[in-house]
């Protein structure tokens, strides 16, 4: 069902293009001749193209740990959630491990659950606002277990891909899991509170959006909109930089959700440091789960979609993130160290000492990354900042001060692995006025997004990613492009997560294409060069009310996994009045938030 008044214009044409295939020499096809079209309409299904499949991998309240049982919306419990798949899964990585039995493919599958919606996952409830109000304790606890990250073992057979209760399955909650401070703000007074007074630990992650794999292969996921967690005003004695801090990260606006009401630690009135204690990146070992989870405060504190890395000719790990807010930045981080491919455990303190940036694109398509540097440029004491602690901290009220370029909602940051370019997924921005463009953020009431391209200098055979000088260039703008009338199935609107292949062209997922362009939200690819640069095609849509989150590939490309997060949502939502019963079709239950594993029928590459 497309709704009225969006026609479909001709599809974009192709040409293809000669560009050398790595395995046999032959042409590779180009992202507009992978596959046919595919259906952009607002369905309660996954489209794709002819000669695909897509099966769901794993569903929220899939039991994943031992003793965990089957998932029974109605007779919910926190010790069930705690050892089932969360809710509203988002960033996904893929860790190969050896096929050990018949299986033909081995691994594990590392995904975020970002955020829980009272009403579309218990019974009762009008809307969102009013489970908000009047959920019960028990029901904000596990909402509290539904929320952090998953591992799972997945196999796949000739029956496609299954999980399995292997023994490196994990559950990271907001509920119940202690995770450690490392890096200069471990330990801070800003970090203290009455039941951690070490400063040291906390429980729980929250707002787990996207993420990134080191090259050392541990997970990297990060904490975004934490200020719909807190409630209350600081009390009128507390230290006056806390409340430009606390402004300055939206803890002012009214909470999302209702764990302030059960859990005291969300009242900022009475344990106001523990909103510092989140907007940060978490480390952890797949391979360990036995060892607790770091936050790594060397790289800042932000609203954090993702933490991308990349790893530069020097040996020294970049680390490419956004602030997914309006105005908000674009930051990279660069270690001091070096890394060492040799010995593992030599890697596993390296996120804790290097350099945080952030970008300062000029109209002349100049990049300038400004170091957040405590001393430098009014990161001073007078401005509230004692020392590099307080500049990691409050990284946004830093970036204000050196100048960093407000971007329109900066989402994905993701380094190209052949070309070493850097794309910036920019959401939206409504609020962008005439008044206030840029030449990188060039259109007023920016309702489609767009995506920028930031180039490092050539250096060798490749880049430099530590460089302090880049240019950049707008590489598309989302929604209708120059000469069209209206949207057609490849337009590409609202930006949010990507992901690359081997031969560098771009997997990008959107979140808002239907109620800006009205078309499903998905899945687009495109080449990054030659004549078919950033002509998007269209490669997966998403069903009613939900985004696509966290694309991701196995390393031989044959299997595309996706997270199909908030099916059926809206703000006025309830398991009763969802407009999606994906992925099970049963009118009594609610959607349910799910990966899915997307191949070729033929189980060729995806991208050959
Ligand atoms: Fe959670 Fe920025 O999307
Ligand atoms: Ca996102
Ligand atoms: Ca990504
Ligand atoms: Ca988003």
């Amino acid at each position: 069902m497309l709704l009225s008044g969006l026609a479909l214009a001709p599809s974009v044409a192709c040409v293809t293009t000669q560009v050398s295939n790595p395995r046999n020499a032959r042409p590779r096809r180009t992202a507009c001749d992978l596959f046919g079209p595919v259906d952009p309409s607002i369905l309660d299904s996954v489209s794709l193209p002819n000669g695909f499949r897509a099966e769901v991998v794993l569903a929220w309240g899939d039991p994943i740990l031992p003793g965990a049982p089957e998932f029974d919306w109605k007779h919910q419990s926190v010790e069930a959630q705690c050892g089932q798949f969360g809710y509203n899964c988002d960033f996904i990585a893929y860790i190969p491990l050896e096929a050990t039995g018949d299986e033909l493919e081995r691994g594990l599958l590392c995904v975020n659950h970002e955020y829980s919606v009272g009403s579309m996952m218990f019974e009762g409830y009008k809307d969102r606002r009013d489970a908000f109000h009047r959920v019960t304790k028990e029901e904000a606890d596990i909402e509290r277990a539904s929320v952090g990250h998953s591992v799972v073992e997945i196999r796949r057979t000739s029956d496609g891909w299954q999980p399995h209760k292997g023994a490196l399955n994990r559950r990271i909650s907001l509920y119940d899991t202690e995770i450690i401070f490392s890096g200069p703000v471990a330990g801070n007074p800003r970090l203290q509170t009455e039941f951690d007074p070490s400063g040291r630990k906390v429980i729980g992650t929250l707002a787990n959006c996207s993420g990134g794999v080191t090259p050392w292969g541990t997970i990297l996921f990060c904490e975004e909109n934490i200020n719909d967690y807190f409630s209350g005003d600081l009390p009128k004695s507390h230290e006056e930089r806390e409340r430009a801090n606390f402004q300055r990260y939206g803890m002012h606006e009214s909470p999302r959700y209702p764990h302030y009401r059960y859990e005291e630690r969300f009242q900022l009135d009475k344990h106001p440091h523990e909103a510092n204690r989140f907007g940060w990146v978490v480390e952890y070992d797949p391979m360990r789960p036995e060892v607790a989870p770091v936050k790594r405060t060397s790289l800042g504190r932000f609203l954090r979609e993702a933490s991308n890395c990349v790893l530069d000719q020097s040996g020294h790990v970049v680390v490419y993130s956004g602030d997914d807010d309006y105005f908000e930045y674009i930051y990279k981080w660069v270690s001091h160290r070096i890394f060492d491919p040799k010995t593992r455990s030599n890697n596993v303190d390296l996120l804790d000492s290097g350099d945080l940036f952030v970008a300062r694109c000029e109209d002349d398509g100049s990049l300038e990354w400004v170091p957040l540097q405590h001393g430098f440029a009014g990161l001073t004491p007078e401005q509230g900042f004692v020392d590099q602690a307080d500049v990691l901290l409050e990284a946004r009220r830093a970036a204000d001060i050196v100048g960093g370029t407000k971007m329109d909602r900066p989402e994905d940051v993701e380094p190209n692995p052949k070309t070493g370019r850097v794309y910036a997924m920019l959401t939206k921005n409504k609020y962008r006025s005439a008044e206030n463009l840029d030449g990188s953020n060039p259109r007023a009431n920016n309702q489609a997004g767009h995506v920028l391209e930031m180039i490092p200098p050539s250096k060798g055979e490749g880049v430099d990613h530590t460089s302090r000088q880049y240019t950049w260039d707008v590489f598309t703008l989302g929604g209708v492009q120059e000469g069209e009338h209206a949207p057609h199935e490849n337009t590409l609107a609202n930006p949010d997560n990507a992901t690359f292949d081997r031969f560098g062209r771009l997997w990008i997922s959107s979140d808002g294409t239907q109620d800006t362009i009205q078309t499903a939200d998905g899945i687009w690819v495109c080449e990054t060069e030659g004549p078919e640069r950033a002509k998007m095609k269209r490669f997966v849509s998403v069903p009613i009310g939900a985004e696509a989150t966290g694309p991701c590939f196995t390393p031989n490309e044959d299997t595309f996994f996706l997270a199909v997060q908030h099916p059926g949502h809206h703000r006025k939502s309830s398991v009763a009045s969802s407009t999606s019963r994906w992925p099970h079709g049963d009118p009594e239950r609610p959607p349910l938030p799910a990966v899915i594993a997307i191949r070729r029928k033929d189980g060729s590459p995806i991208t050959l």
